[in-house]
């Protein structure tokens, strides 16, 4: 319980792809080998279920496991793809008031009866109740944020928030990186994101066409061998264990796009 590491992911915006980036790196981090719960805190609008390809399979939601006394190893679904992958489904709705005193509790009976050695908790778009009760449990923030200037700004947003809260370590995770994108003039380039938000960067996403039609069918990036979006969530789960992978380390398609070894 005590070497669990809890990483919350977030902006305050909308359709950035955090419940994507929260399942891609569960996945990832079971198959490195870590025991890993999903908790998906998107309360009312649960979607990490249907990403995972387990909405078939939810009964118990994490309110039944805080405000209900239901063992967390009841409700907690294992993965048909690892035994070391658990998933914990949001509500469709919740009208109780929900304290982070409760919140709390509810994380360390889970840890205690899961014994993870990391919880991902994704987070809906906004900085509501979900947002602080995650920032709580926290010990490090994935802020995902795409190339919209709208969305840079969220993350920028989001980060001063996550400070406020308490969150010490929190990292940048670019989604949707696109290399012809990035040499359009009207698009901030990688660095300029990194400086606007201020955030430092633990990796880039590449936007991936196949992705969301593969996400329809339940699976996961890891099955689209063809692309460099697997490789991506691989050098991300790396950089959380400690390990010093370079930004672009394996990528098939980017290697050579000049401007980008700049930044390795
Ligand atoms: N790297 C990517 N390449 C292509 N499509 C992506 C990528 N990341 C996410 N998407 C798509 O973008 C859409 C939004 O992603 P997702 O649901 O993960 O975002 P979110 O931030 O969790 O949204 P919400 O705020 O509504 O919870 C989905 O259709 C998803 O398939
Ligand atoms: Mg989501």
């Amino acid at each position: 319980m005590e070497n669990c590491k809890t990483i919350m992911v977030t902006s305050c915006k909308g359709g950035v792809g955090k419940s994507t980036v929260a399942a891609n790196l569960a996945i990832r981090l079971a198959y490195d080998g870590y025991r890993t719960l999903v908790i998906d805190c998107d309360f009312g609008v649960r979607s990490l279920d249907l990403i995972m390809g387990l909405e078939d399979e939810v009964v118990f939601d994490i309110l039944d496991i805080i405000m209900r006394d239901i063992p967390a190893t009841k409700a907690a679904i294992t993965d048909r793809r690892s035994q070391n992958l658990m998933f914990i489904a949001a509500p469709y709705s919740y009208d109780d008031e929900l304290s982070v005193a409760d919140f709390r509790e509810g994380i360390a009976k889970i840890k205690d009866e899961l014994s993870p050695d990391y919880i991902i908790i994704d987070t809906p778009g906004d900085t509501g109740m979900p947002f602080r009760l995650a920032s709580a449990v926290a010990d490090m923030a994935l802020v995902v944020s795409t190339y919209q200037p709208i969305s840079i700004r969220a993350a920028e947003r989001t980060g001063i928030l996550l400070g406020d809260e308490g969150v010490g370590e929190r990292r940048l995770l670019i989604n949707c990186f696109d290399p012809d994108g990035r040499e359009n003039p009207a698009l901030p380039s990688l660095t300029e994101i990194i400086d606007k938000t201020s955030i430092r960067l633990i990796g880039i996403i590449p936007y991936e066409p196949m992705l969301v039609e593969s996400q329809s069918r339940g699976e996961d990036v890891f099955t689209l061998k063809k692309t460099d979006v697997g490789t991506a969530f691989a050098n991300v789960a790396n950089r959380i264990n400690g390990r010093n992978v370079p930004l672009f380390t394996d990528f098939k398609q980017f290697r050579r796009v000049p401007l980008l070894r700049k930044i390795q």
